[in-house]
C-alpha cells in the first residue's frame, strides 16, 4: 500500500503536535490537518506562530517549519480525505453528558460523523487509523460504519493510540517509548509503520491486535492515574502522622519494582484522559457484570475527587473556617504545567468550592485566558455566568493577582512560580499570609522564613 497523502480530521492537542511531527520526519509526505472548527484553523494558520490554538514547547518552531511545504490546516475535510491513502480519526471524545451511560461512557457521535464523511466521500481505499483514545471496540463500529456503505472500496481499520502527555508532547512524539499498532491487515500495519520508522526505531514500533491496542491505552492511563491516587492517599496519611510524603515517595520510587515517576503527590490529576479513560474502563467492566473490576477503578476517580474537595476543605478550615467574602489568589489554572489545555484542571474544582463559600478568587495563570477560566466555571453550571464573572477576577501580574489576598493557592506546577519575589508577594498580603501548595514546588523553610503560613499536600 503506498501513501503520499495523510488526512487528520481533528486538528487538536493530539492532532496537531502528532501530524507536525510525521510531517516533519517525512518530507515526502503530504499531511493536511482538517476541523470543522474555524477559529481553531485559522489560528494554526496564523503567520504569528506564538497565536496557535495549542501550547506546547517546541510546537510553533517545528509548525513553522513545516506549514506550507508539507502540513497544510483546512476545514474543507471532503478534499483531504478524497486525496488521503491513509486518513487519522482525532476528535475528541468526551464523556457523555446525556442519555444512556451519562457521566460515564464516551460519547462516540464524533467519530461517528467522521466515519460517515469518510464513507460519503471516499472514492478510492482508504486506511482509517483512530488516534483518539476509544473504548475497546470502537474499531467494530467504525468498521461496520465503513462497509456497509455498498460501494466497492476497501477499509483498512488500525489503533494507533497516542500516548503523548501534554507539556512534552513534542518531545515524547520525537522520541517515544513505543509505537502501537493494532489492526487485521497486515499490509496496512506496515504501511502506518514505515510512516514512524522514519524517526522511530523498529524495535520500538509494537504490532497487536485491534482490541489489544484499544485495551492497552486505556490501561497505561488507569495505571498512570492510579499511580497519582495512590500516592495522594498515602499523603493525607502523612498530613495526620508527621510523615512527609516527599521522602515517602522518594524512598518507594527507589525500589526498581516500583520506579520513581508518576509519584508526585498533587491536589489531584485533571487532563483530557485519565478520568475520561477509568470511567469507560469502568464502563466496560460493568457492562459485562463485572463489578468488582468495576469498582476497582472506580476508586481511583473517587480518591481524585476526595483529593480536590480536601485541598479546598483544608484551605477554607485554616481561614478561621470562613473564606466569605476573602480574596484569594490562585496560580495557575491549567491542569498541569506548559499547557494551556484546562479540560479537568483540579484548579476549576478547587475554585467551585470556594466560589460556594462565596470567596472572591483572583487568578493568574501564564496562559490560559480570562475567557477560558470563565468558561470552565460555566460549563459546570453550579452558579449564573453574571455570579462567576463579578467573583473571579483573572490578572496578567501574578503579583496583581495575590495583592491584599488572604491566602495563595498553588494549583499548577508552572516553574515561574518558584521564581517570584516572595517577600514582595508577602509584604502586600493581607496577615497572616498562607500559602497552600498543592503542588509542593515552594520550599517550605524558605517561605516560613518570610512569615507565610505554608501548608502543602503529605506534609
Ligand atoms: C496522560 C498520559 O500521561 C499520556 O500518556 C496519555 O497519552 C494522555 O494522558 P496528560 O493527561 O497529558 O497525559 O498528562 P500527565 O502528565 O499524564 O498528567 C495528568 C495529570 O496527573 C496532571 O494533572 C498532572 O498534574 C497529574 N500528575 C501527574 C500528578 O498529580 N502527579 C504525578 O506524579 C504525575
Ligand atoms: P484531543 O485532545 O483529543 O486532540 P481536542 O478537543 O483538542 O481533543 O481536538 C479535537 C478536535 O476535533 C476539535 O478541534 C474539534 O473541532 C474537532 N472535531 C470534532 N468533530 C469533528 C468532525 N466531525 N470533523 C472534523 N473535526 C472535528
Amino acid at each position: 500500500m503506498i501513501v503520499k497523502n495523510i488526512c487528520c480530521i481533528g486538528a487538536g492537542y493530539v492532532g496537531g503536535p502528532t501530524m507536525a511531527v510525521i510531517a516533519k520526519n517525512n518530507p515526502h509526505l503530504k499531511i493536511t490537518i482538517v476541523d470543522i472548527n474555524q477559529a481553531r484553523i485559522d489560528a494554526w494558520n496564523d503567520a504569528d506562530v506564538s497565536k496557535l490554538p495549542i501550547y506546547e514547547p517546541g510546537l510553533a518552531e517545528i509548525v513553522q517549519e513545516t506549514r506550507g511545504k508539507n502540513l497544510f490546516f483546512s476545514t474543507d475535510i471532503d478534499a483531504a480525505i478524497d486525496e488521503s491513502e491513509m486518513i487519522f480519526i482525532s476528535v475528541n471524545t468526551p464523556t457523555k453528558t446525556y442519555g444512556k451511560g451519562k457521566g460515564m461512557a464516551a460519547d462516540l457521535k464524533y467519530i461517528e460523523l467522521c466515519a460517515r464523511n469518510i464513507a460519503a466521500v471516499a472514492k478510492t481505499d482508504k486506511i482509517v487509523v483512530e488516534k483518539s483514545t476509544l473504548p475497546v471496540r470502537t474499531a467494530e463500529a467504525i468498521k461496520s460504519i465503513l462497509h456497509n456503505t455498498g460501494n466497492e472500496i476497501n477499509f483498512h481499520i488500525l489503533s494507533n493510540p497516542e500516548f503523548l502527555a501534554e507539556g512534552t508532547a513534542v518531545q515524547d512524539l520525537l522520541n517515544p517509548d513505543r509505537v502501537l499498532i493494532g489492526g487485521e491487515s497486515e499490509a496496512a500495519i506496515e504501511a502506518l509503520a514505515k510512516v514512524y520508522n522514519s524517526w522511530v526505531p523498529e524495535e520500538k514500533i509494537l504490532r497487536t491486535n485491534l482490541w489489544s491496542s484499544e485495551l492497552s491505552k486505556l490501561t497505561a492511563n488507569a495505571f498512570l492515574a492510579q499511580r497519582v491516587s495512590s500516592i495522594n492517599a498515602i499523603s493525607e496519611i502523612c498530613e495526620l502522622t508527621g510523615a512527609n510524603v516527599n521522602e515517602v515517595a522518594k524512598a518507594i520510587g527507589m525500589d526498581s519494582r516500583i520506579g520513581s515517576k508518576f509519584l508526585q503527590a498533587s491536589i489531584g490529576f485533571g487532563g483530557s484522559c485519565f478520568q475520561k479513560d477509568i470511567l469507560n474502563l469502568v464502563y466496560i467492566a460493568r457492562s459485562y457484570n463485572l463489578n468488582e473490576v468495576a469498582d476497582y477503578w472506580e476508586q481511583v476517580i473517587i480518591m481524585n475527587d476526595h483529593q480536590k474537595r480536601r485541598f479546598s476543605d483544608r484551605l477554607i478550615k485554616t481561614l478561621y473556617n470562613t473564606v466569605s467574602g476573602k480574596k484569594i489568589g490562585m496560580l495557575g489554572w491549567a491542569f498541569k504545567k506548559d499547557t494551556n489545555d484546562t479540560r479537568e484542571s483540579a484548579a476549576i474544582y478547587v475554585a467551585d468550592h470556594l466560589l460556594n463559600e462565596q470567596a472572591n478568587l483572583s487568578v493568574y495563570d501564564p496562559k490560559v485566558s480570562s475567557f477560558k477560566i470563565q468558561s470552565d466555571l460555566n460549563y459546570l453550571n453550579t452558579r449564573s455566568e453574571e455570579e462567576n464573572e463579578a467573583s473571579v477576577k483573572t490578572e496578567s501580574s501574578p503579583y496583581e493577582a495575590l495583592k491584599a489576598a488572604h491566602a495563595v493557592a498553588i494549583m499548577t506546577e508552572w516553574d515561574e512560580f518558584k521564581t517570584y519575589d516572595w517577600e514582595k508577594i508577602y509584604s502586600h498580603m493581607k496577615k497572616p499570609a498562607f500559602i497552600f501548595d498543592g503542588r509542593n514546588i515552594l520550599d517550605k523553610a524558605a517561605m516560613q522564613k518570610i512569615g507565610f503560613e505554608y501548608y502543602s499536600i503529605g506534609q
